[in-house]
């Protein structure tokens, strides 16, 4: 299965960046065949989208995009709210997401995630045709959690169990979605939006 994290913060050596990492670990543990890539929104250089903005200069993360089965979405809380860069990539590559799955990871170094998942959850899959699993992990205080190098440093397993049932159903939601993307009826692409 090729998945894609999307790291969504800008900030070097961020929290989530390092959240990606332990992400993409976690999932060639579990089949290490899968394609894990990072999509890492501090080193992506995106230029935010206007409107005489040429969207052919985007080819080559389109493509990294459009290869993903699903996606995972590590989103920082940032004065309660989504990162505007990583709310900038649903404007710069509407198709890419189309029926696909996706787990939403939040982190936070204080109590935060709660909001960035609401928004996540209430604007972005409408014209995306997103499909967020039911499941959701918010990893608070996340420097004690996750290290540098990605590793597992939490006391307790609470996280770590959480991300383990994310990742199994995000996998088997992935295969679903195959099946789903060839059917009839998304073949047809009736509308190019949702409601
Ligand atoms: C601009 C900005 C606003 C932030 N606002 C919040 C917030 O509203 N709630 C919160 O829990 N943490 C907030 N934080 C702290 C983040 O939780 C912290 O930076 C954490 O490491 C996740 O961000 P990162 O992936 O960029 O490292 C904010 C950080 C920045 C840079």
């Amino acid at each position: 299965m090729n998945i894609t994290v999307i790291s969504g913060s800008t900030r070097n050596n961020s929290a989530s960046y390092k959240t990606s990492l332990y992400l993409q670990q976690q999932l060639l543990s579990l089949d290490d065949s899968n394609d894990v890539s990072i999509f890492d929104l501090s080193t992506a250089n995106l230029p935010m989208w206007e409107e005489s903005l040429d969207l052919t200069t985007l080819s080559k993360p389109q493509s990294e995009l459009e290869a993903a089965d699903a996606f995972i979405f590590v989103v920082p809380e940032w004065h309660g709210m989504v990162p505007p860069a990583l709310k900038n990539i649903f404007f710069l590559f509407t198709g890419v997401f189309r029926h696909k799955p996706a787990y939403i990871v939040t982190v936070s170094a204080g109590s935060g995630g709660r909001y960035p998942i609401q928004e996540m959850r209430s604007t972005v899959y409408k014209n995306t045709y997103l499909n967020f699993l039911p499941v959701n992990t918010v990893i608070d205080r996340v420097n004690s959690i996750i290290d540098e190098a990605g590793c597992y440093i939490g006391e307790k397993q609470f996280v770590a169990n959480r991300v383990d049932e994310g990742l199994r159903l995000l996998l088997e939601y992935s295969k679903a979605f195959q099946t789903i993307r060839k059917s009839e009826i998304v073949l047809e692409k009736r509308f190019p939006n949702g409601v």
